[in-house]
């Protein structure tokens, strides 16, 4: 028998690149490779990149500078980049990084084999393309056995076009997988252990096929016998449908927790990033929400800086973060991104973005702080993930989220119990389990 290969991959980005990760490890599975958690002594180095802000697309080519001794070291080492930066500089990361073997875009992962193949005869090996066939239809049935909670892509690229943001063009168009591959998909990864599920899409919540949305989806998938929780993300709030904020309120399956971006508290902004909503119509869908699901957990995520805002724009962001007492939030600075409409904008002085963003990051830092107080003394359900550190100790999240701390001795990865929240640390909360 010859010796498996080993691959490396480094993920950076979302969830959906974590997703894919596994994938396309699952994927050049079949070409004899198993996975490893360090680059040194690997067969294949892969790295899957994100666009979404210029910080993210750089940290592709430090990796990559600092691959290079390993490369030379090892002439057999192949190098591969995955993900958004390779859908958006492909033939410019082979031009300018001549140790790069393989460059493949996030639509064509199915095709990995094949590109795996030319490789290993020397060759180089450029993929970009949005091929026609549904990749997921020709990645290997998923085999391994694995930890209580997986993501489940359902949906994947975006129509909306906010002026900031590459996905649309990184991801293409929105494209929602058929229902009855994501449940036998759901049934298969339950099979293998899993009890939780967050469904993603870079729309979610616009997921669309076979007469299914995400609410009908969701209502289906609660029903996979072991599957005990669900979550989705990430949502526009332009596409909170009644029928899924009433899955809010009564299909227990579903978590009291939504990640609902609207990246601005103030209208002008709001408009210029081609967001479609207001301020206003933003607060309406969450008390929308709030009274389907009074506990829900709410998070976000937004942008400061972005070309135009003034100190009175910056304001109505606070405003509406006081306004709304987030559980939990990522804010950032505006990053231009090549292509978008708003690069073409004059930006707002650096100086000023970082401090409006530390401002923002304060006051959000605030508001997780007392919402994860405001569980001490509560009952809670744990799904528990691993054991802890400490002995005794097992580790998973609450229904909302929160990564909790149990000691328990005889508890083990896969069980779902209750718990009373006794102390709130600095990231998660110590509890006693009831049950
Ligand atoms: N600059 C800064 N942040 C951005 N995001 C998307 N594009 C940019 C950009 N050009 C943020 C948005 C989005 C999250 C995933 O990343 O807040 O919701
Ligand atoms: Fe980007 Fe999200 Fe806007 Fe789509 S909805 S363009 S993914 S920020």
């Amino acid at each position: 028998m010859t010796e498996p290969k080993k691959l490396f991959i480094k993920t950076y980005g979302c969830q959906m690149n974590v997703y894919d990760s596994e994938r396309m490890a699952e994927s050049l599975g079949a070409s004899g490779y198993v996975q490893t958690d360090t680059a040194e002594g690997a067969d294949m180095v892969m790295i899957n990149t994100c666009h979404i802000r210029e910080k993210a697309s750089e940290k592709l080519f430090s990796d990559l500078g600092r691959l290079r001794p390993a490369k030379e070291a090892n002439p057999n080492l192949k190098i591969a980049v995955a993900g958004c930066v390779a859908q958006a500089e492909g033939a410019e990361i082979l031009r300018r990084m001549p140790l790069v073997d393989l460059v493949v875009g996030p639509q064509s992962y199915h095709r990995l084999p094949q590109m795996e193949a030319k490789i290993q005869k020397g060759e180089r090996a450029i993929d970009t393309e949005f091929p026609p066939e549904d990749k997921f239809d020709h990645l290997p049935e998923r085999k391994a056995m694995r930890g209580p909670t997986a993501f489940l892509t359902v949906q994947e690229g975006c129509d909306k076009f906010c002026a900031f943001c590459v996905v649309p063009y990184t991801r293409g168009a929105e494209v929602s997988r058929p229902p009855e591959r994501l449940l036998a998909e759901a049934r298969n990864l339950a099979s293998r252990g899993v009890r939780e599920l967050t469904l993603l899409g870079q729309n979610v919540n616009a997921y669309s096929a076979d007469g299914y949305g995400l609410a009908r989806l969701i209502r289906e998938l609660a029903g996979v016998e072991g599957i005990d929780r669900l979550r989705y993300m990430t949502s526009h709030p332009n596409d909170m449908e009644d029928d899924l904020i009433a899955a809010h309120g009564d299909c227990p399956q579903l978590m009291p927790y939504l990640h609902l971006p609207v990246q601005s508290g103030s209208d002008r902004i709001l408009k210029a990033m081609n967001r479609k909503h207001t301020a206003a119509d933003y607060l309406r869908v969450l008390d929308r929400i709030r009274a389907a699901r009074p506990d829900i957990l709410l998070t976000s995520d937004f942008i400061v800086g972005f070309p135009g805002e003034t100190d009175a724009d910056f304001q109505e962001t606070l405003a509406l973060v006081r306004e709304v007492g987030y559980g939990m939030a990522y804010s950032f600075k505006y990053s231009a991104r090549p292509g978008t409409p708003a690069a073409e904008k004059p930006e707002v002085e650096t100086a000023i973005a970082d401090a409006r963003l530390q401002e923002l990051q304060a006051l959000l830092t605030s508001q997780q702080r007392a919402a994860q107080d405001a569980m001490v003394g509560q009952e809670v359900h744990v799904l528990y993930e691993k054991q802890g550190r400490q002995d005794g100790q097992m580790v998973g999240k609450s229904d909302h989220l929160h990564a909790v701390h149990v000691t328990d001795p005889a508890g083990k990865p896969g069980e779902l119990v209750r718990v009373r929240v006794t102390e709130s640390k600095t990231n998660s909360l110590a509890a006693v389990r009831l049950s």
